[in-house]
């Protein structure tokens, strides 16, 4: 039963790392996930009927009840994620990570009475417990603030210090619990727990608009985290393999996206970070705005050597994905080199322009980072942005009292036009006006993305 067990075990952990390493790639991501899911079902099921030890009674009581909790659970899952519209999935992303943070403070909870005096045993409980709860309660304050919920930052009067104070106060407490093993009252646990909680929220909650890439890798990181530290205390390798890559992949997120923010990883844990970072601010932009019609746009396009596509967020809210890439591939047929500059926070998710329009067959070499494409849009004749704001405002350049000041952008200024579609003149997730769209090479094309470029396309094909 045991060299069973084991068998079930391997297949987990090697299926997870093929699987993951799938997700790599749009072509391969779906099977590279099915692949995984494989893994875990059969390290669940295995757990279920093969693992033995001096505390495993297996009843009917029992089973009814993990089964019933796993069938909650998919159809749960299953449902939500069936009818998730695109747009949402960032929310769902951080609710799920929530969910995963929850599972191990859980895990902790139960465990710490069955380990009292066991140090090793319940510095893993206390670890996951702890970092498990803050994943959790930032992951919920993540996904209000994803869902526009919560669309300030909410700062507390001298909100660093009160956070360093209070993550020091939870390692120590953490260290105490750990030491005093042996004569603990069961509540102290849930204390912890309780302090944890508030920590996570505290810890998210002032976080300004811009930033929240970066806290979402962390949680993510903290989350796989937790898991790993379950499954140090279960020996248990799939939940170790997993826990590991999950805080592995999320960690050099986090350092991605730190890049792509250009923000000190120290400044994000404690807590300097999301000082500049509030939705709104920035200095008053004043001047005139051009806008350009539509059969004008068409005989732009039509006749430039080489165009720039930047996608935002707001192409996703348009599902404008398929729009693009049947513009894109008209532009083409007619002898124009047309590219899309991928910004590494554009959109509510990491990846979220790629999957975007890998959805639409979109060629993936023709996503263009945004190192590689900024030196060519000198060379551009018409940068088009869609439904993107942030990711090409100036000001994070240019203007010091800027919530995104020190974030790199798409330098799109530096092409011969620049033509942007959305709706308004309204802000993007950061809150601040964009002096691009007071540049005099720039012209507003506005309108819902599908809408504008199903106009735009048929234009062109009349040419
Ligand atoms: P944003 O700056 O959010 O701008 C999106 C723009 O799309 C808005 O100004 C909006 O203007 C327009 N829009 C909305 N619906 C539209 C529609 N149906 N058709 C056409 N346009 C539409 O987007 P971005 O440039 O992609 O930047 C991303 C921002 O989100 C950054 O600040 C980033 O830090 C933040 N963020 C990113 C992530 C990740 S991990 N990527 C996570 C959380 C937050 P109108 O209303 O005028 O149309």
């Amino acid at each position: 039963m045991e060299g069973l067990l084991e068998i079930c075990y391997l297949i987990g952990s090697v299926t997870f790392i093929i699987g993951l390493k799938m997700m790599g790639n749009a072509k391969t991501a779906r099977k590279g996930n099915l692949i995984g899911a494989f893994g875990m079902t059969l390290a669940i099921l295995g757990t279920i009927f093969l693992f033995e030890s001096e505390h495993t009674t297996r009843n009917a009581m029992k089973m009814v009840l993990i089964f019933g909790a796993i069938a909650i659970g998919t159809a749960i899952g299953w449902i939500t994620a069936k009818k998730v519209e695109m747009t949402k999935m960032p929310e769902l992303v951080s609710m799920f990570n929530g969910m995963g943070g929850a599972c191990a403070a859980l895990i902790g909870l139960t465990e710490f009475e069955h380990n009292l005096g066991n140090p090793t045993a319940l510095s893993f409980i206390v670890a996951g417990m702890v970092i498990g709860t803050v994943s959790f309660s930032g992951s919920i304050i993540a996904y209000l603030k994803l869902a526009g919920k919560m669309k300030q930052p909410i700062r507390l009067p001298q909100y660093n210090i009160l956070n360093n104070a209070l993550l020091l106060g939870v390692l120590a407490f953490s260290v105490y619990v750990v030491l005093q093993n042996q004569s603990l009252p069961l509540a102290i646990i849930w204390i912890l727990f309780a302090v944890a909680i508030v920590y996570g929220i505290l810890f998210t909650i002032p976080i300004g608009g811009a930033d929240m890439p970066v806290v979402i890798s962390l949680l993510n990181s903290f989350t796989g985290l937790a898991a790993a530290f379950g499954g140090f205390l279960y020996d248990n390798k799939p939940m170790l393999t997993g826990g590991i890559l999950v805080g592995s992949a999320g960690t050099l997120l986090t350092l991605a996206m730190c890049k792509a923010m250009n923000r000190p990883l120290s400044n994000v844990i404690f807590g300097a970070f999301g000082g500049g970072g509030a939705a709104g601010g920035g200095s008053e932009v004043k001047g005139t705005i051009k806008d350009v019609q539509v059969s004008d746009l068409a005989v732009m396009l039509n006749y430039s050597k080489k165009v720039v596509i930047v996608p935002g967020y707001g192409l996703a809210v348009a599902q404008a994905q398929h729009i693009i890439h049947e513009l894109e591939k008209l532009l083409e047929e007619r002898g124009v080199e047309v590219k899309y500059a991928i910004h590494p926070v554009a959109g509510r998710m990491p990846g979220h322009m790629n999957v975007l329009l890998a959805e639409s067959n979109v060629e993936y070499d023709k996503l263009v980072e945004m190192e590689d494409i900024n030196p060519e849009f000198e060379q551009t004749d018409v940068v088009l942005i869609v439904g993107a704001n942030d990711v090409v405002n100036p000001s994070a350049k240019t203007d010091p009292s800027s919530p995104i000041y020190g974030m790199p952008i798409l330098e799109v200024d530096k092409a011969k036009n620049v033509v942007v579609n959305k709706r308004s003149m309204n802000a993007g997730y950061a809150g601040i006006d964009n002096i691009l769209f007071y540049d005099p090479k720039c012209s507003m094309f506005f309108g819902d993305a599908k809408k504008a470029l199903t106009e735009l396309v048929a234009e062109i094909k009349q040419l």
